[in-house]
């Protein structure tokens, strides 16, 4: 993702989302076939669900501000550049840790967005429930990565 700058708008704001929803789909359809645990592996689809829904909520909401949503193209060029890694990844825990940097980094994104002055209602109304959505997401991670260190200690 390319540095946040103040001169950017809303519209370059949110096709960068955009961007990091395809990503954060992508490896999520990654991590499905490679978690082995069940409940682990139910929980992460439904994370899938959540990230197919507000991509096309980005996309309807940036083609309303009159601009045109990313395409899944630009996520062909970050996985060239090697951002998402985890097709060469094993093991439920690497899976784990590259899905905890995809969901701080959406939810830091989402809130910076949410945190702009002038920011259109409706933009401002789906950055509000896509972060919550994103905080659960990353909360569940960061737990689950816990409760697994912790048993390694045992
Ligand atoms: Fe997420």
């Amino acid at each position: 993702m390319a540095i946040m700058r103040s001169d950017k708008t809303v519209l370059d704001l949110l096709n960068e989302l955009i961007e990091l929803e395809y990503e954060a789909i992508e490896a999520y359809e990654a991590a499905v076939g490679r978690v082995a645990e069940s409940r682990d592996r139910a929980r992460i689809e439904g994370f899938l669900e959540d990230h197919v829904r507000q991509v096309s909520e980005l996309c309807a909401l940036v083609r309303q501000l009159g601009g045109e949503p990313a395409g899944a193209s630009d996520l062909k060029q970050m996985l060239k550049r090697g951002k998402v890694v985890i097709v060469a990844l094993f093991g439920d825990r690497k899976v784990l840790e590259a899905m905890k940097v995809n969901e701080a980094e959406s939810e830091r994104l989402h809130a910076r967005i949410a945190a702009r002055p002038h920011l259109p209602q409706p933009v401002r109304t789906v950055m509000r429930r896509h972060l919550a959505t994103e905080h659960r997401h990353h909360t569940w991670i960061v737990d689950r990565l816990d409760a697994r260190a912790s048993q390694l200690r045992l």
